[in-house]
């Protein structure tokens, strides 16, 4: 059977980190291109990772002329993930592109429009749905454990975490900071377990406290010295999300906030039981025999395999491994496009909330 060709746009961290070395690993694959602005990292990515022959470009419009590419990742900042993701789909490739879908919601629509209408795949990156502990939590959901769930935490706080490479506190490449960056995670685990994509309306509100204030001595950052002069997005966000159903998800997310615990991304309150993912690993907590229990169970693992807690299978790998089957007519898409539409919507609408101070309701 004849190998699928990809295709590399942007060939940064995420690329080197996640979608070259896992998908470098599939056996029906080759990586036959590579772009970048930086040429050097087009280079260094195709003599590491490509087949034998590998083109490099700088331009990805000349990447997407090649016909014999089946498949694009696009691993660029968030703001042009519209722009290419809707090109190569154009040009009948299939798209792999990186969290979060788009910058804001019309560029969201335009993604989905046109895999509607050339037919091409069309997925997001959103592997933190197979750590075990996610899809773990996932499984407990959909057989029952929490009867209706009404309220959830979507949570990605971070006392110090603000990114320092690439241009994450530039506003107009990344559309915003920890809400954009991290919270569409911890809010696609969240509407993925609670198999609820129907938002009522939206409050939300951004803080500007920290992040153009600190100075190099007074951050304590976990990943190096931001530069306050540079930092044009928020330091934390907050929304208060109301589903048609009634049920209330709280989303909060920080790069930079005063506060000691982190927490698991996602807690889950229902009718019959509740489920917080931790470092530790997933809690289930029920009344049995009217006794208040908290359980910790074991988690499993995307591919079937059932252990403790410790993560056996590489979330990435496994994100490769569903892509090329989705690819090769295996199986479905596992991040929808109209999933991952549903994330930036109410991302876009917590930014328009904080900046008009209103609450935006839906339809
Ligand atoms: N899924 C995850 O957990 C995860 C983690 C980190 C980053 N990301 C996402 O991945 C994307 C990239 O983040 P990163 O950390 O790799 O950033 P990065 O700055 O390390 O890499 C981005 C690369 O894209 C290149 N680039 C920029 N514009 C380009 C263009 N028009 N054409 C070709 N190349 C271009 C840059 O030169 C750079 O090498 C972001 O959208 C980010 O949100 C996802």
């Amino acid at each position: 059977m004849s190998k699928l060709k990809i295709g590399i746009i942007g060939c940064g961290g995420i690329a080197n980190d996640k979608h070259m070395p896992s998908m470098a690993k599939q056996p029906d694959v080759e990586l036959v291109a590579f772009c970048d602005l930086i040429l050097e990292r087009a280079e260094k990515a195709a003599s590491q990772y490509g087949v034998a022959g590998a083109k490099v470009y700088t331009d990805y419009r000349q990447l997407l002329e090649d016909k014999s590419i089946d498949a694009v990742h696009v691993l660029t900042p968030n703001v042009s993930h519209c722009e290419i993701s809707c090109a190569a789909m154009e040009a009948g490739k299939h798209v792999m592109c990186e969290k979060p879908m788009a910058a804001n919601v019309e560029d969201a629509q335009k993604m989905m429009d046109t895999a509607k209408r050339t037919g091409k795949l069309l997925t997001i990156g959103y592997q933190y749905r197979l750590m075990d502990t996610h899809f773990t939590m996932k499984r407990y959901c959909d057989a029952g454990y929490l009867g209706e769930i009404y309220y959830a935490e979507a949570n990605a706080i971070r006392r110090r975490g603000v990114p320092t490479w690439g241009v994450f506190t530039d506003k107009s490449k990344q559309g915003g900071g920890p809400l954009i960056d991290i919270a569409t995670h911890a809010l696609d685990l969240t509407l993925w377990m609670m198999d609820n994509y129907e938002p009522k309306s939206v409050t939300g509100v951004t803080f500007e406290k920290l992040g153009k204030y600190l100075g190099p001595d007074e951050q304590g950052n976990t990943m190096g010295v931001w530069d306050p002069e540079k930092y044009e997005v928020e330091d934390s966000a907050f929304g208060f999300v109301v589903m048609k159903n009634g049920a209330l998800i709280n989303v909060k997310s920080s790069w930079a906030l005063n506060i000691v615990d982190n927490g698991g991304m996602v807690r889950l309150c229902g009718t019959k039981g509740g489920l917080d993912s931790s470092m530790e690993g997933v809690r289930l907590n029920q009344v049995i025999l009217g006794k208040q229990t908290i359980t910790n169970i074991e988690t499993v693992s995307p591919f079937g395999r059932v252990h403790p807690r410790n993560q056996v299978m590489n979330p990435n790998d496994a994100e490769a491994t569903h892509w090329v089957n989705a690819l090769k007519g295996r199986g479905e898409l596992f991040v929808k496009p109209e999933q991952a539409f549903v994330v930036t919507k109410i991302l876009d609408a917590i930014y328009k909330s904080a900046a008009s101070g209103k609450t935006i309701y839906f339809d």
